[in-house]
């Protein structure tokens, strides 16, 4: 009898394990499930517009912005990117862009963004979760 208990405290400690690897589970796939479908565009996208296009691979004087999210930064493949940008050394993530598109030139001084960057924090975060929901 006293042999079992172990036994069971660890299938018990099997269940929790099991039962928060599901949880765990189950909110990354309903994260992964919003991110394949874009968001809608906010306004203030019309700027980088002019400079970028959404489409994978299609760069035009920016690089392509599809498929940023948890990637190198001026990593894409076909563009031609500054030094600043190429030696960057962080993957793309909301944080990390939210603050870029404040102040471009700030974040990576010697960049080719000719940009000042948008001036409301709300602004930048809406086009930074907006652009990172291109994948
Ligand atoms: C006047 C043109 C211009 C505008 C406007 C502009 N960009 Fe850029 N952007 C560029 C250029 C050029 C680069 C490449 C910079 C370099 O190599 O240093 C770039 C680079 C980037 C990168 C880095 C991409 C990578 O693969 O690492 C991001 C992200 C980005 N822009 C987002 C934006 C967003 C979002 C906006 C709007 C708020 C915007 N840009 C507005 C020209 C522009």
């Amino acid at each position: 009898m006293p042999r079992r208990s172990p036994t069971r405290l660890i299938a018990a400690g099997a269940t929790v394990v099991v039962a928060l690897g599901l949880t765990a589970g189950c909110s990354k796939s309903a994260g992964d499930r919003a991110a394949t479908k874009p968001l809608p565009q906010p306004t203030a996208f019309a700027e980088c517009a002019r400079c970028h296009r959404v489409e994978p691979g299609v760069h035009d004087v920016g690089p392509s912005l599809w498929g940023l999210s948890e990637r190198r930064a001026g990593s894409a493949l076909g563009y031609s990117f500054s030094p600043a940008l190429r030696g960057a050394g962080f993957t793309w993530d909301r944080q990390r862009l939210a603050v870029f598109l404040r102040d471009p030139h700030k974040t990576l001084p010697g960049t080719r963004m000719l940009y000042p960057g948008l001036e409301d924090a709300k602004e930048a975060e809406s086009v930074a979760d907006y652009v990172l929901s291109l994948r």
